[in-house]
């Protein structure tokens, strides 16, 4: 299975700063054929960015969507207008939109549907809080919105990620057992959901990727790939990312 390796820039670079980014990443992955290389930058930086990526092995993705597709929705963006800005993935369902602005699983389900409508690749994000970890609940939070994001959807340009919330942004990256642990049980779940469609789906890890720890997560069986905040901010650092080390 190719790999996939995402950047979720959240609220971070202006236009200017997206294509300075992209001057210096482009060529220092242009080597890189077994990796799915995909960048989210902000709204307003697709246009730009989807110009400097063109005819590269660099994708784009959006950071997040609404479900309709045209209307009086003051402030949304829709995911036709994602495919005309250039993306070819959005992500869904990032624990910062749960948390911050209260999109609830039926939301995400909501969104999921109309991103893969238009035919947009949907990185589905899940995980659990630190507190929801300590009270043993991490399995029944993963279950539940895994099952609830993927109600009546297939599985065509489904990608997955694995992101618990005490690992974005902490520096406390989950172990190489405990992400595995996480990854073999959602993709049980798929399982349950998709047959034997479930093994190609790629699960991504996030939360604190680094140059330093992708290798081991990386090699871990059912680690796909890695969904990264902070670390893909340098092109330096996400170029390491994005060429790490297969021979563990
Ligand atoms: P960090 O890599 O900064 O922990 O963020 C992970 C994340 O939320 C990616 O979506």
């Amino acid at each position: 299975m190719k790999y996939f390796i995402a950047a979720n820039w959240k609220l971070n670079k202006t236009i200017g700063e997206t294509r300075e980014f992209l001057r210096s990443f482009i060529p220092a992955v242009q080597n890189v054929t077994d990796v799915d290389i995909v960048v989210a930058p902000p709204f307003t930086s697709l246009s730009a960015a989807a110009e400097e990526i063109k005819d590269t092995n660099v994708q784009l993705s959006a950071q997040d969507l609404f479900w309709e597709e045209k209307g009086a929705y003051t402030g949304e963006i829709s995911p036709l207008m994602l495919l005309d800005a250039g993306c070819k993935h959005v992500i869904i369902g990032h624990s910062e939109r749960r948390q911050y602005f209260s999109e609830e699983d039926v939301i995400v389900n909501r969104k999921i549907k109309a991103a893969k409508k238009a035919g947009l690749g949907v990185i589905f994000c899940v995980g659990e809080s630190l507190a929801e970890r300590e009270a043993g609940k991490t399995f029944d939070v993963i279950k539940r919105e895994v099952e609830s994001g993927l109600a009546e959807v297939d599985s065509d340009n489904l990608v997955v990620a694995y992101e618990p919330i005490w690992a974005i942004g902490t520096g406390k990256t989950a172990s190489n057992e405990q992400a595995q642990e996480v990854h073999a049980f959602i993709r049980k779940i798929l399982g349950n959901l998709y047959g034997d469609k479930a093994q190609g789906i790629r699960i991504l890890y996030g939360g604190s990727v680094t140059p330093d720890n992708v290798d081991g997560l990386m090699a871990c069986k059912d680690v796909n790939g890695a969904l990264v905040g902070g670390a893909s901010l340098k092109p330096d650092s996400f170029a390491k990312i994005v060429s790490f080390n297969k021979e563990n």
